[in-house]
């Protein structure tokens, strides 16, 4: 890996009310020493109603642990009922915020424009987006997964500048790896991932060395390791091993 640092995150999805939340992320930071924070950025990221619980318990126990939300609205602000805006969110001292999840993708409808809105929303209220690409069973049968992520790269990062894009996080994802228990090689994951940096750096160019990319997809204390021994990882968007704060931990201590 070039001098990316790494970055684990914890996508918590639809767990955790926020009484839950702040008991996990207590455990997980018991789990973490200096040593870990330097070696690793670590976010979790999750649901709206635990935002507020944990940003709190994060300041008030200084804990190097950036906060993340799992999706967000591209208006300020709105007559769209069920939403969260940006500004609420940077309210909140989030750092991070997940865009265009698979999930949200398939099963709510986000599209390629709505995830570049999204992107450019995130960046102008100064926070960080995770960006998610990734192709179905079918389109990586097909051969077209190459195809496929650097459409998606493209149209996600359609009309940002280089010094925004830097602030950008990229998250591999094949959709039929996630929560499956089937994850993609090391060696498949990295050359997909390089796809999606070439793509960067046709946009890019030098700029495109230190966007950082990660892998998702049924990522465990059992297979990061081969994954982050791969030159293009970055880190990792972890679902279901990150909603158990020791499990989560051994992720984050891939090394140890
Ligand atoms: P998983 O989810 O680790 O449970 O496969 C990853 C994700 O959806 O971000």
């Amino acid at each position: 890996m070039a001098d990316r640092q790494p970055i684990m995150a914890g996508n918590w999805k639809m767990h955790h009310t926020h009484l839950e939340a702040i008991q996990v992320v207590q455990k997980l930071s018991y789990q973490l020493d200096e040593s870990d924070y330097d070696a690793c950025e670590v976010v979790v990221c999750p649901a709206f109603t635990a935002l507020r619980s944990v940003q709190t318990v994060l300041e008030a126990d200084r804990i190097p642990i950036g906060l993340g939300a799992q999706d967000v609205h591209w208006k300020d602000q709105g007559a769209f009922t069920g939403e969260v805006s940006p500004p609420m969110l940077a309210k909140l001292n989030v750092q991070y915020v997940i865009v265009g999840h698979s999930e949200r993708r398939q099963l709510f409808g986000e599209s390629d424009e709505t995830v570049n809105l999204k992107l450019k929303a995130v960046l102008a209220h100064g926070m960080s987006p995770i960006v998610c690409v990734g192709e179905t069973l079918e389109e990586r049968e097909d051969g077209r997964t190459d195809m496929r992520v650097s459409g998606q790269t493209q149209a996600a990062f359609a009309k940002v500048k280089g010094e925004d894009a830097l602030r950008c996080v990229v998250a591999y994802e094949p959709i039929w790896a996630i929560g499956t228990g089937r994850n993609a090689t090391p060696e498949d994951a990295n050359a997909t991932i390089t796809v999606i940096r070439e793509t960067l750096r046709e946009l890019y160019k030098g700029d495109a060395g230190e966007i950082r990319i990660q892998y998702g997809g049924s990522v465990k204390p059992g297979n990061i390791a081969d994954l982050m021994a791969m030159p293009e990882i970055d880190g990792a968007l972890v679902g279901g091993a990150s909603l158990d704060p020791v499990d989560f931990s051994r992720v984050i201590k891939f090394r140890a």
